[in-house]
């Protein structure tokens, strides 16, 4: 069984990310041959495994994602979940402020959420205007 399976194998029912989008995102980072990769949001830590999984599976690559200090508490956390999965070392998982508080002062952010019930900027980027935060919902 390859990485990317085991994720589904062992967290299928976790929150959030749901296994054909991350078929879809799969298929972007060969697309784009990605490698270093860039998450705002990881909740669990469901996505950052799935993308560690892709980089892992490729044999290469590294992924920096950041959250609020409140996703430390998730039971399972990220670390837990990438550590069950031995993918820890293709991630650095940073908790603190929101990232619109860090990003502030820049004029564009791009950002992107996986799943269509909330529409752009429609609460996860608090901090931003409306012509700030772009989201791709896939
Ligand atoms: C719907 S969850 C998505 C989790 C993950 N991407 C997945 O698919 O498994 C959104 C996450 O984004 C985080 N988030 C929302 N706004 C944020 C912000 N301004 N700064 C940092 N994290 C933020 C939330 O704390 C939450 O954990």
């Amino acid at each position: 069984m390859d990485n990317f399976e085991k994720v589904r194998s062992s967290f299928g029912k976790l929150e959030y990310m749901h296994h054909p989008q991350a078929k879809l995102l799969r298929d972007l980072i060969i697309k784009y041959d990605a490698q270093d990769i860039l998450e705002i949001g990881f909740f669990h830590g469901k996505s950052s495994a799935y993308i560690a999984s892709i980089l892992e599976d490729l044999g290469r690559g590294h992924l920096v994602t950041l959250d609020r200090d409140t996703a430390r508490k998730r039971k399972p956390n990220i670390e837990q979940v990438l550590s069950t999965l031995d993918l820890a070392h293709r991630v650095t998982p940073i908790f603190g402020p929101p990232v619109g508080r860090i990003i502030g002062k820049s004029n564009f952010k791009f950002g992107i959420n996986n799943h269509r019930s909330n529409g752009p900027n429609s609460g996860h980027y608090p901090n931003l205007s409306r012509w700030q935060a772009m989201e791709l919902n896939l």
